[in-house]
């Protein structure tokens, strides 16, 4: 894929990435479309809609898609510590800060930057459906086809993409990058 001029970016990150796998336009034209399908599924809702993000990777993609929605919304807030990979004490996610808004009979969307392994959202997921919301739908802005589980389906999906480590939009390595402006491909001998 085609690299951007050096001047668009901030260069230290720029140095960081082997290539840009979705460019800024992209992004922006999908997460458009994707407030489109999620305006008209919830476009007669007689409950409200509640989106809940996972922190903090959606917080970029949250910011863009709910600015695209045409009727009003809340926000929840919920806080998981996920402990992937490298954790010392390796356990599945736990919650740290409770959801913050009654979901009780409401439409709820759960929204992460990627399924990956699903864990996250699994487990967030059953969080929720144990608050008894009317409905319950994911939507991610990324997907690793090669990697996500039967069992946690989004019913919205910015971008199956391959299974590489990406930052940007949100995404993380090590809490850095989450503000480069599109998706790339981290430079593997930085986090191998
Ligand atoms: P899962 O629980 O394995 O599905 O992982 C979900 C979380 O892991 C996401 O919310 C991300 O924060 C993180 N993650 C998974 N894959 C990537 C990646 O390629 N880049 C950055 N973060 C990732
Ligand atoms: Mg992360």
């Amino acid at each position: 894929m085609q690299r951007p001029a050096r001047g668009r970016y901030n260069p230290r990150m720029l140095d960081d990435l082997e290539r840009i796998l979705i460019p800024q336009d992209v992004l922006a034209r999908r997460v458009r479309e994707l407030a489109q399908d999620i305006g008209r599924t919830y476009a007669d809702s007689p409950h409200g809609l509640v989106i809940v993000p996972i922190l903090a990777g959606s917080i970029i993609f949250l910011a863009d898609l709910i600015r695209c929605l045409p009727f009003k919304m809340r926000i929840g807030l919920i806080a998981v510590s996920s402990y992937r990979g490298t954790a010392p004490a390796a356990h599945g996610p736990r919650v740290i800060q409770p959801l913050n808004v009654d979901i009780t009979g409401r439409d709820v969307l759960l929204i992460d930057d990627i399924l990956d392994t699903g864990n996250t959202l699994r487990f967030v997921r059953e969080q929720l459906r144990e608050r008894n919301p009317a409905s319950l739908r994911i939507c991610v802005l990324l997907r690793k086809p090669a990697k996500a589980p039967l069992d946690v389906t989004a019913d919205f999906v910015g971008f199956d993409i391959e299974d590489v480590f990406v930052v940007g939009y949100g995404l993380d390595y090590n809490d850095l990058y989450r503000n480069w402006p599109a998706i790339g491909v981290l430079r593997p001998e930085l986090y191998s």
